[in-house]
């Protein structure tokens, strides 16, 4: 399709008939984790090939917290090759940083005028965070505004992400819905796309909370995309399980730590829950599902460490095709912000 044809598919409201928009985001700050991977990267790299997908590197979000400069680079670029080598093939999808596309923190403004702060106040993510902050950045609370801007302005249909991030997207679909009726049809509302397991890896150290980036430096917390099979190794053999022997899904908590294990071994080797169980019938303990599980996830990571580490040598390569990336991305949100000015009064001539 030529830029003009999508300009006019993208401008108003509707995309190519029967085409699903897919869009995505992960933060560039931290080490990404197996959590990411299993809840959101995996499942972007596993269907790419079935809607036009756009996944973007939020530098924008990574803002919301304090960050050095030149760590945020780094991570940025890092965060690129790790996308490409985990599977995402830049022919299929479009990948770029999302401050490469001015439309995002635009939208991010104009939204904000139709949002009620009460929505954003309420946000679980925004109360816990905020607990841990010396200083409240406006930008912590806004945050799901530029999330809902980065969304709304390629009108995808389907946002794939993790279940920490379940009530962002429905925020998303509020503000879509308010912005329809206060201005007409203009934004597909989107749904959010959670894995029924893998959407919440939980810590190893403490399966009662979800593995995270912001975390993942705790010895022993999670398990990095980039550790070395004797780091993965050591991570999953310290795992906190219970003191019983019974290797079963279950709903207890109690039993999380087993579960979350099982559940790591079950969407890397794509077995049902059945098949899972049975491999582990004649298991000596919890020991050997420790070790079953090391191995899975060293088999799952170890070509994507290589690969990174590979793509990591040659930065203006990387570089170039999240240029490339930016400009596929303009060519849909700049349209669509343009026409979102419009019917907001912004443009003083009507086209
Ligand atoms: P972020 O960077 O925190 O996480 C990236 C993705 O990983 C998922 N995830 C997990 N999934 C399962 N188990 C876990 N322990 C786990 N930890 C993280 C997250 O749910 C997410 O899907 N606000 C978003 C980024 C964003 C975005 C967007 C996402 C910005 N704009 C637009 C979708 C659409 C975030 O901070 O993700």
């Amino acid at each position: 399709m030529t830029t003009q044809e999508r300009e006019r598919e993208t401008a108003g409201r509707g995309r190519v008939e029967g085409v699903r928009t897919v869009f995505s985001g992960i933060q560039p700050s931290g080490d990404v984790q197996l959590g990411n991977y299993i809840g959101a990267i995996k499942g972007w790299v596993d269907r790419q090939e079935e809607k036009e997908n756009y996944f973007c590197i939020v530098d924008l979000h990574a803002l919301t917290v304090p960050q050095d400069p030149e760590e945020l680079r780094f991570q940025t670029r890092s965060l690129a090759a790790m996308l490409f080598a985990a599977g995402l093939d830049p022919e299929k999808c479009t990948i770029f940083v999302q401050s490469h596309v001015t439309a995002h923190a635009e939208a991010c403004w104009l939204l904000n005028c139709v949002t009620p702060i009460g929505w954003l106040e309420r946000m679980t993510q925004y109360k816990s965070k905020a607990e841990n902050q010396e200083t409240i950045s406006t930008g912590l609370l806004d945050y799901p505004v530029l999330m809902a801007g980065d969304i709304l302005l390629y009108d995808a249909h389907e946002v794939p992400v993790g279940e920490d991030q379940r009530q962002h997207v429905e925020l998303a679909r509020d503000i879509a819905q308010r912005f329809n009726r206060i201005y007409g049809d203009t934004f597909v509302v989107p749904e959010g796309v959670i894995p029924e397991i893998g959407g919440r890896v939980m810590g190893l150290n403490d399966p009662s909370v979800k593995m995270s980036k912001s975390h993942a430096h705790i010895r022993g917390h999670a398990v990095r995309m980039l550790d070395d099979p004797k780091e993965i190794e050591r991570s999953i053999k310290r795992a906190v399980t219970d003191n019983g022997n019974e290797i079963r899904f279950s709903d207890d908590p109690e039993r999380a730590g087993v579960n979350n294990l099982l559940g790591i071994f079950k969407v890397l080797t794509g077995l049902d829950e059945a098949a899972v169980e049975a491999e582990f019938a004649n298991a000596r303990g919890y020991g050997d599902l420790k070790s079953r599980v090391a191995e899975v996830v060293i088999d799952a990571l170890t070509p994507i460490r290589q690969r990174h580490e590979e793509l990591m040598q040659d930065v203006d390569a990387l570089d170039r095709l999240l240029e490339v990336g930016a400009e596929r991305a303009e060519a849909v949100a700049g349209p669509k912000l343009d026409a979102v000015k419009e019917l907001m009064g912004l443009t003083l001539t009507k086209r």
